[in-house]
């Protein structure tokens, strides 16, 4: 089986190729990634090196390239995962043009490349096209809700799939679609909010909330989502959208505070800072029917031990992280004021 891995140089991604590598030894893994500033070169490195992974340094968009590496899946199982996106949402309110190249007319360049190769595809997406739920409200996402998305990212995460299930529907293109809740776990750029707050505190920093920490997050560990992922293409069906969550459904207040009680500060030695603009208030995942359907289930769902072993990743690899700690830090000070 040949796999072609889109920005697996990234969080996720890399994640997947990581456990892919390891777990599935008939599965050839390319991977291609234009090494935005998200994606740090030392990720994969390991893997590059030994030959166990090709990395090859290009953008989705560029339409050669892209057809020169989905050509290669000649195999019936043979498929594309596109994991690349540009996926933080603080700076596609600053900067939203990125988003709308990576996101959609990157997912477009793909959804040409493999109707024209008659590739099968599995586009990864997120709960946030969904828009958010209210506090008290005993709904959460399923595939039947109406997409509403609210800042720029989500938005065009979900022209993505709009993308996806257009042509799905017109060219008969062999795709899958999953929508994930929020991840943590290894390799998570600093500028997202677990890692920021290990490495503020790992580096004397004080950690920063937005707003009061009202706003309600659905955490589920990465190597779940890559279980999900796997449950997908060994026995999704063409056409559907999986929903993947953990029900871990947490404040940002109570993760902050358990942040720090586990990294031994107080647990009030956090400032508040300015909210996000539009800041979705609360995401939620039901994801019952990819759990009945695939027989998949999540393994680890004790958040707190996922933590510690978060917080034990970025403790032993301030190499992975310093370099880019002090620049991420500086953009935030620049429009952050402490409330
Ligand atoms: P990330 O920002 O860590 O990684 C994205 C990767 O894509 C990077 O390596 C980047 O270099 C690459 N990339 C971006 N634009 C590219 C382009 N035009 N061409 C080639 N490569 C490009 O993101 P992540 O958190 O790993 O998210 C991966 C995917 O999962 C995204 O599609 C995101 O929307 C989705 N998702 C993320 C979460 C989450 O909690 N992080 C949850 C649900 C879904
Ligand atoms: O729900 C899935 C989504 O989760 C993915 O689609 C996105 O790619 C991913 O970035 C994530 O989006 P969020 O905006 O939820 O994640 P982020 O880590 O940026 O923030 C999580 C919550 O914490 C959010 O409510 C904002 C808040 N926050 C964030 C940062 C960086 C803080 O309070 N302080 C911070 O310093």
């Amino acid at each position: 089986m040949r796999l072609l891995v889109t920005g697996g140089a990234g969080f996720i991604g890399s994640n997947f190729v990581r456990t892919t590598v390891a777990e599935r030894s008939g599965v050839h893994v390319t991977v291609i990634d234009s090494m935005t500033y998200a994606a740090n070169p030392a990720t994969l490195a390991d893997l590059v090196a030994t030959g166990a992974v090709e990395l090859v340094e290009a953008d989705i968009t560029d339409a050669t390239v892209m057809d020169s590496l989905v050509s290669r899946l000649t195999g019936d199982d043979d498929a594309v995962v596109h994991f690349a996106a540009e996926s933080h949402n603080d700076n596609s309110l600053s900067g939203p043009w990125p988003f709308v190249h990576s996101n959609i007319v990157g997912t477009f360049t793909l959804l040409e490349t493999c109707r024209r190769h008659d590739v099968r595809l599995h586009h990864i997406s997120t709960d946030e096209v969904y828009g958010d739920l209210a506090v008290d409200d005993p709904a959460k996402f399923t595939e039947e809700t109406a997409y509403q998305p609210s800042s720029p990212y989500s938005a065009t995460k979900a022209s993505s799939d709009m993308l996806v299930r257009a042509w799905v529907r017109s060219y008969g293109l062999r795709a899958t679609l999953s929508n994930c809740s929020n991840n943590y776990g290894p390799y998570q750029h600093v500028e997202k909010f677990i890692p920021r707050q290990i490495t503020n505190i790992l580096d004397g920093r004080r950690p920063r909330l937005y707003g009061s920490g009202a706003n309600v997050r659905d955490w589920i560990h990465v190597d779940d989502h890559t279980s999900a992922v796997w449950a997908i293409l060994d026995r999704g069906e063409t056409g559907r959208t999986y929903l993947i969550g953990a029900d871990g459904e947490r404040t940002n207040l109570d993760l902050m505070r358990e942040i720090c009680r586990l990294m031994g500060v107080g647990e009030d030695g956090f400032d508040h800072v300015t909210d996000r603009p539009g800041h979705d208030l609360r995401y939620a995942i039901d994801a019952s029917r990819t759990r009945e359907e695939l027989g998949w289930a999540p393994l680890l769902t004790d958040l707190r031990e996922g933590l510690q072993h978060t917080i034990d990743w970025y403790s032993d690899h301030r190499d992975w992280w310093e370099p880019v700690k002090e620049r991420v830090e500086a953009r935030y000070a620049a429009t952050e004021r402490v409330l």
